[in-house]
């Protein structure tokens, strides 16, 4: 519709259709009631203008079907917002099942990209058409936050935490990507380009190779070289929880809450493993806090969703 004039950006994913509904259907309701107002203000204005000087207003002591539609009304176009809002919310927190996941780490000031099959990216993501994507995103160091005009999607990333966000594109290009969260002196220059790839060209670019392995390989090798193995073994005779088909479980925990293991679990566990220790185990695992970065947190995770559950017997 605008996309001719740098007023409006373009549209480029499923949900940015929704978006611009609901914010074109806002427009219209302002513009409706602003010129409603203003031309009421005017009309009155002249109606009832002071004729003579000492003419005098008549009183009005209130009007019950007056009062009941100034009411009503905005009240069912406030809900008729809230509800449509909702659903447009609702779609754009609640990712599909099926989903190309892609790992962001924002750090002052930059943007870094990892494919589950290995390859890096720095303030550009390469993505494959009409799939849906969601973004795992954490932080180095401050407060970001990753906006993408052209799909109308954005969220904060903080330090400490993962959010997501998701989209799904709908047509090849590249777009722009900011950070718009203040983050120090070269905030503005946080930007890079989403490029969006027919799905045979997203193959090819990510048939290029990224440089050694993918995420959960990696993450074995620090798991092996971190020593994590001696106590996490597969057959259940460690001195550490199981790993294997463990991802996405519920466990129970010493204090008697459960948990499900999920990406910031696992990470909280890997830098403070002794906040939510599971029942059964003491807790003796030392911290790796320092000893290993936001990316290679997000390796660790890969690889430990990636173990499967073996067949054994349960000895507990
Ligand atoms: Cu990063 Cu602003």
């Amino acid at each position: 519709m605008w996309t001719g004039t740098p007023l409006f950006p373009e549209s480029a994913s499923t949900i940015a259709t929704r978006v611009d509904a609901l914010y074109f259907f806002l427009l219209a309701l302002a513009v409706f009631f602003s010129t409603l107002i203003a031309g009421l203000i005017v009309y009155f204005a002249v109606r009832f203008h002071r004729r003579s000087p000492d003419q005098l207003g008549a009183q009005i002591h209130g009007g019950l079907m007056l009062e009941l539609t100034w009411t009503v009304v905005p009240f069912l176009i406030t809900m008729v917002i809230f509800v449509w809002g909702a659903s447009v919310f609702f779609a754009m927190a609640r990712p599909p099942d099926e989903t190309l996941n892609i790992y962001v780490v924002g750090k002052q000031w930059m943007w870094k990209f990892q494919h589950l099959d290995g390859q890096r990216e720095i303030n550009e993501l390469h993505v494959p058409l009409g799939r849906p994507v969601k973004l795992i995103m954490t932080s180095e160091d401050v407060i970001h936050d990753v906006f993408v005009p052209a799909f109308r999607v954005k969220a904060d990333v903080l330090p400490g935490r993962y959010t997501t966000i998701w989209f799904n594109p709908t047509k090849a290009g590249r777009y722009h990507l900011f950070c718009a969260e203040y983050c120090g002196t070269r905030h503005s220059g946080m930007t890079g380009e989403v490029v969006v790839m027919d799905p045979t060209e997203y193959q090819a670019w990510l048939s290029g190779g990224g440089p050694g392995g993918s995420l959960a390989e990696n993450g074995s090798k620090l798991f092996a070289s971190l020593a994590c193995n001696t106590c996490h073994r597969p057959d259940a005779q460690g001195r550490g929880p199981v790993l294997e088909g463990l991802f996405g479980k519920t466990v129970t925990l010493q204090s008697g809450e459960t948990i499900t293991v999920d990406e910031a679990y696992v990470r909280e566990s890997i830098l403070n493993p002794s906040a939510k220790v599971t029942a059964g185990f003491q807790p003796i695992m030392p911290t790796f806090q320092g000893l290993v970065t936001e990316e290679q947190l997000l390796e660790l995770i890969e690889y430990v969703k990636s173990l499967q559950a073996v067949p054994q017997v349960q000895t507990r």
